[in-house]
């Protein structure tokens, strides 16, 4: 544990980390890592001088009704994750108080296609939470490069948007999904689902797999989502929430035809009560 250094102050965080030479690489996180998380931070350290990984369960990204109470909380696992890297890592795991003071008074609103479509779309307000947090803790942690995981790709080109749009100065560099061995996608949810859920869950991946293949046989993006959907429900299981063939920059329904031109396949599906989220290019 000797290389792991918790700060749960955003100024004891900056001391330590003033000076330091060489880059400074950022992982944000809500905990309750797994080996997707470990991958950004793998890639970090690969890249950076230094490494901070914050971890906070950001209440402003939770919709009435979601999981924000039984999100699973545990630094101290967390922490021993981050030592078996075997490098040091700066984590930096903020009351909300240190992040939300009692006078903060701004928000970041996402508009514009991705702040409609898809998960904005079922989840009001979600992405205006993350980009509020991700802009105030990229403030607090003043990073030169952000790693983000593909797996939410449209939180990905959210972020990617506002630090276009508001000019900050660091790289976001994203990631692949790690996947289980059958291909569902990690993620700090799959620990809410049941035995028989879980073994339920792959089906999902499989479902992007059908609308992929089938685009790559000329399929259109209705026929091909249809394919996909007819996939889903024959795992058994699934409420579906959206399946989309998409433009990969604004996440609109692709236009294109044939196999020509690059897409992305997202979907969303309730299983029991846990929500999945996955995406794959095609
Ligand atoms: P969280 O869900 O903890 O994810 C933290 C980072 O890990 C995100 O960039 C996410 O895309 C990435 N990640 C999660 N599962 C992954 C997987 N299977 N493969 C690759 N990367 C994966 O995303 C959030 O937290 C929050 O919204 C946050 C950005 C921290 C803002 O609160």
């Amino acid at each position: 544990m000797s290389k792991i250094s918790v700060f749960h102050s955003a100024k004891a965080l900056q001391r330590a980390t003033a000076g330091s030479k060489g880059l400074v690489g950022f992982v944000p996180t809500m905990g309750a890592l797994h080996e997707g998380h470990l991958a950004l931070v793998r890639r970090a350290q690969r890249e950076c001088e230094r490494v901070v990984v914050s971890i906070f369960v950001n209440p402003t990204q939770f919709g009435p009704g979601e999981d924000f109470e039984r999100y699973p909380r545990d630094l101290k696992k967390d922490c021993e994750l981050l030592a078996s890297l075997g490098k040091p890592v700066d984590v930096f795991a903020p009351e909300a108080v240190e992040v939300y003071p009692s006078d903060f008074a701004t928000r970041i609103l996402v508009y514009g296609s991705l702040g409609r479509v898809l998960e904005a779309g079922l989840r009001p307000g979600h992405f205006d939470g993350v980009a509020t947090v991700v802009a105030r803790l990229f403030g607090l942690v003043r990073p030169d490069r952000a790693y983000f995981g593909l797996k939410d790709y449209q939180q990905f080109r959210v972020i990617e948007r506002m630090t276009r749009d508001l000019g900050l100065p660091l790289e976001l560099v994203p990631c692949a999904t790690v996947r289980e061995q059958d291909g569902l996608a990690m993620s700090s949810r799959n620990r809410y689902l049941s035995p028989a859920e879980r073994s339920l869950a792959p089906g999902l991946y499989r479902a992007l797999n059908a609308t992929r293949v089938a685009l790559g046989k000329g399929a259109s993006a209705a026929a091909a989502e249809k394919i996909g959907r007819e996939s889903l429900r024959r795992s058994g299981g699934f409420k579906l929430q959206y399946l989309s063939v998409a433009d990969p920059m604004t996440l609109e329904p692709w236009k294109g035809t044939g196999r020509k031109g690059p897409k992305m396949v997202l979907a969303a599906a309730m299983l029991g009560s846990t929500r999945l989220i996955d995406n794959i290019k095609a």
